[in-house]
């Protein structure tokens, strides 16, 4: 039995939005795109929606629209896909890193709240932008000419929210900005209200792999009315409001969402509980097979988790257990499956750039470590859960 480690879920429904957007004259910038975010602020509440071609423009316009700049620092976590971290070096500002809540691999606000009022304690060894990734020229703007402490960017992790009241609390003890990673968590609940309107910002993306998927594709949420003018004005190319068509009042990108795209985004939506109660289910047999196997560690949902949106299922292997040499063998029965996270600040550029070392964030590192993502969609079978489990004790059995 070969399965995929992810897979669309897709109706002839959803394939037909596409091909009747194909057969009209208009493929960008038309009625689909409107459609689509008017759906999110539906399904948010938040007043404005703004769709982009990916997650990480929708990142990264937050971060130009909350004023981040040249070493300016921002505290985040670093159990997290690399984007949520990138988008801060687009800008040559600083990743303040803080470790992360054992259970949930989501930021720990104790931590964050020690950092607000202790940067220097959390400053990374040095902030060299280095020559081997293109820029000769010397930083623009020397570690000795410090930004300001600016935002806090949580990441809501495999689909379950950062836990965000105590996390606003410090932001507005020390006047930051909110920018909620939402990437992973479409749908997701915390104490009741949706993940993404939980910060100033919050982003979602659609990524096949993703709860919903346009392709490609991300959506910036916000209530800020100036904000969201300029996030719209960057994201197509910098036209502000009343601009023509060639007139560029900002310093923009291409990050427009494509009208195919935004029509699959719409059918998608409209079918956003069904995909939900569908990769619920795909947990719930995981976990009723997988928390009788010794040595494996299913995932925690949080008290505060009102309602968690399954993205992926990762699971947890005993310390002894060799992680990589399991996937290994898991690989050769045709069951797919990936460390996941691969922390952030040991990715080479980062370590190059920092000086991060592996023994900065404990906890990070642990579930680095020890943890793996196993094949995960809305459309797998009972019966090939049950193969990947029966895999998985075997594995673990020959080892
Ligand atoms: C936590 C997180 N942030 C950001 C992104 C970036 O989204 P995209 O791949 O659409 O750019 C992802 C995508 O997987 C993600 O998991």
């Amino acid at each position: 039995m070969k399965i995929p480690m992810s897979s669309p879920d897709l109706t002839d429904a959803d394939r037909q939005a596409v091909i009747d957007v194909i057969n009209t004259p208009n493929l960008s910038m038309g009625q689909r795109i409107l459609d689509f975010e008017q759906i999110f602020c539906q399904q948010t509440g938040r007043k404005h929606a703004i769709g982009v071609n990916s997650g990480t423009a929708g990142l990264h316009l937050c971060v130009r629209a909350a004023g981040i700049g040249p070493g300016d620092l921002v505290i985040t976590t670093p159990f997290s896909f690399v984007s949520s971290s990138n988008v801060l070096l687009f800008e040559n500002a600083v990743p303040v890193f803080v470790d992360v809540d054992p259970c949930t691999g989501n930021i720990d606000p104790e931590l964050v709240a020690d950092a607000a009022r202790n940067i220097e304690k959390y400053l990374p060894r040095r902030f060299d932008y280095g020559s081997r990734y293109g820029r000769k020229t010397p930083p623009t703007r020397p570690s000795a000419q410090r930004g300001q402490l600016k935002a806090i960017l949580p990441v809501d992790v495999f689909g379950q929210p950062a836990d965000m009241d105590p996390i606003n609390v410090i932001a507005r003890e020390h006047g930051l900005t909110v920018i909620e990673d939402s990437c992973e968590a479409l749908g997701a609940e915390y104490k009741g209200r949706p993940a993404g309107t939980l910060g100033d910002y919050g982003v979602f993306a659609f990524y096949p792999n993703k709860q919903i998927t346009t392709g490609e594709g991300g959506m910036v949420v916000t209530d800020d009315d100036q904000a969201a003018d300029f996030i719209r004005s960057l994201r197509n190319q910098g036209r502000a409001v009343g601009d023509t068509w060639l007139q560029h009042t900002h310093l923009g990108y291409n990050y427009r969402l494509d009208e195919m795209s935004a029509a699959l985004g719409m059918a998608q939506m409209r079918r956003l509980d069904e995909l939900l109660a569908k990769r619920e289910q795909v947990a719930a047999w995981y976990e009723a097979r997988l928390s009788e196997i010794p040595g494996v560690e299913v995932p925690i949902v949080e008290s505060y988790t009102t309602r968690m949106s399954w993205f992926v299922y990762v699971v947890r292997f005993d310390a002894r257990i060799d992680r990589d040499a399991l996937a290994k063998r898991l690989e050769e029965m045709d069951v797919p499956a990936r460390p996941y996270f691969l922390p952030i600040h040991l990715q080479p550029y980062m370590v190059e750039r920092f000086g991060w070392r592996e023994d900065d964030f404990p906890v990070t590192n642990d579930l680095g470590r020890r943890g793996l993502a196993l094949p995960f969609s809305g459309v797998m079978t009972e019966e090939q859960v049950e193969y990947v489990c029966r895999s998985i004790r075997e594995a673990l059995s020959a080892a």
